[in-house]
């Protein structure tokens, strides 16, 4: 049983958007289980880092798909990315400096960050994107 499953009900419509937000949901299982094992010991912790920058990546591919088919809350969504990233980075600060070895707290917090905005802000996206996709926007890297 992963830590965070994927459903359909996760699903925005998009193939590609909804590929990302699978592999953030394997990274964070990838973080889970390493702490489970007991793997995690170095704070440099290379799954973290990349837990960190996958996020901020989709967070930048998904805007500039958003931005592509004019969405008229882009600028409120890019905010809410913005405080969700710079939340993150000070936890994944927090860990790297020893100032917490709280791993479990981390990975709670962030599952209930991405379920709360992918059910509550990206959901708010589907219907303009289902009204405005053009055929390119399949490509989005
Ligand atoms: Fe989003
Ligand atoms: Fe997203």
């Amino acid at each position: 049983m992963n830590f965070l499953e994927w459903n359909q009900s996760f699903s925005v419509g998009d193939p590609k958007l909804d590929d990302q937000h699978r592999r953030l949901f394997a990274y964070l299982n990838d973080l889970h289980a390493a702490w489970q094992d007991g793997q995690i010991s170095d704070p440099q912790l290379e799954i973290l880092d990349n837990l960190v920058i996958y996020t901020r990546y989709h967070c930048a591919s998904e805007e500039n798909c958003l931005k592509r088919i004019d969405y008229n809350l882009l600028a409120e969504h890019q905010q809410i990315h913005a405080d969700l990233v710079a939340r993150l980075l000070a936890r994944q600060k927090a860990i790297a400096t020893g100032r917490t070895a709280d791993y479990l707290e981390f990975l709670t917090w962030f599952r209930t960050q991405i379920v709360d905005h992918l059910k509550h802000e990206d959901q708010k996206y589907i219907s303009h994107l289902a009204t405005h996709r053009v055929p390119e926007l399949v490509s989005i890297p």
